[in-house]
């Protein structure tokens, strides 16, 4: 029985996933999120596929131990760069730490992810899900995208999640203060933005080299969600794990769309795990896009950029390509 398209997610769930025997020898690739879950089973696959793996973690106990975990099974180096993805500040000194060390970035991915069930603010009192999950990524990679297309051909995969179906985006209310929180809708809201973000990201990236596409990992059983209350700990602990999968599944997908041959020139999709995939209708509406990137610029202060504003007015692909001169 074929479902209707909005359901089709299901099926493809169950489809068999591509992989890649493709390596990233000495790829430069960067992940945020490494410390466990999806961006732990990504570090693995990514050292046995020889990358230069450049973590971006919170804690540096989990940090440190995740690379002398995995260096000792892969016989790899790896490197890390301590920032908490919920204050800008950290974002933006990770971004310069890494610029200054890395003449190349070969595979950007924002994994970094969280889902809350009351409603928290971060220090600049923005909700601190869509913070995270959204305007942190976008931050990132706007800030490494130059020597990301110094480096074409190159990669952006955003680790983002069929919780975008779920809606919950008001750009009225981001911080829920005319609405009843929900951390389902909250973790919608900030995954439904920044796949809207993404669409333009590509368009404007079209000729640079670089890609960006956006990716469920699959329902696996992963922290998510355990910094919240016992109850919903218990819930997690004790209920959902039996439903959920290894997140194996979702270390070696996102290999595929890091290194797959296949995959060098596909740009501006979305991935349930390896198979490509309609979004949901409201994630495809590209005005709201647009609405979704200059708020995500303002909230995270890139819009003082005179540079950057310069460029956008005389350019579509100002994200990449050169000012005209005079
Ligand atoms: N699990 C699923 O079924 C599922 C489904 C769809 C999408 N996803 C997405 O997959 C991604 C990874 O999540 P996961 O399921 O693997 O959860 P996880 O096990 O909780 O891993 C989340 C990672 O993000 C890091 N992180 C959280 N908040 C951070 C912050 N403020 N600053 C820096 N790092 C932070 C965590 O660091 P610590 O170790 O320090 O906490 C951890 O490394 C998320 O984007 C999530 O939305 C997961």
């Amino acid at each position: 029985m074929k479902l209707p398209e909005e359901l089709q997610f299901i099926a493809n769930a169950r489809m068999i996933q591509k992989t890649t025997d493709a390596r990233l020898d000495g790829r430069v690739c960067v992940i945020t999120g490494a410390t466990s879950g999806v961006g732990y089973q990504a570090v693995k696959r990514l050292a046995q596929g020889g990358a230069h793996i450049v973590m971006v973690c919170r804690n540096a106990e989990k940090a440190n131990r995740v690379k002398k975990e995995v260096e000792h099974e892969f016989h790899v180096e790896i490197d890390w760069v301590e920032a908490d993805f919920s204050r800008f500040t950290d974002v933006k000194r990770a971004a310069e730490k890494i610029l200054q060390k890395y003449q190349h970035v070969d595979v950007l991915i924002n994994n970094a992810g969280v889902h809350y069930t009351h409603r928290t603010l971060n220090e600049n009192g923005i909700e601190i899900v869509f913070a995270v999950n959204h305007l942190a990524s976008f931050l990132f990679t706007r800030l490494l995208l130059h020597r990301l297309i110094e480096s074409a051909p190159a990669r952006i995969i955003q680790v983002n999640s069929q919780g975008h179906r779920f809606g919950g985006l008001d750009l009225q209310d981001l911080n829920w203060v005319k609405r009843r929180y929900r951390g389902l809708k909250s973790y919608g809201a900030s995954k439904n933005a920044q796949l809207l973000t993404v669409w333009d990201f590509s368009d404007q990236l079209k000729g640079s080299g670089v890609t960006i596409n956006a990716m469920h990992p699959g329902e696996v059983r992963t922290n998510i969600g355990m910094n919240n209350e016992w109850l919903y700990r218990m819930y997690q602990h004790y209920l959902l794990r039996w439903i959920l999968k290894d997140p194996v599944i979702s270390g070696e997908a996102i290999y595929y769309l890091a290194a797959a041959p296949e995959m060098a020139e596909v740009s501006g999709r979305f991935f349930n795990l390896t198979i490509d995939e309609k979004p949901a209708s409201h994630a495809l509406d590209r005005s709201l896009g647009k609405r979704v990137w200059r708020i995500s610029e303002e909230l995270t202060g890139l819009s003082q950029s005179p540079v950057m504003m310069e460029s956008e007015q005389q350019d579509t692909n100002w994200l990449w390509k050169v000012p005209a001169q005079g």
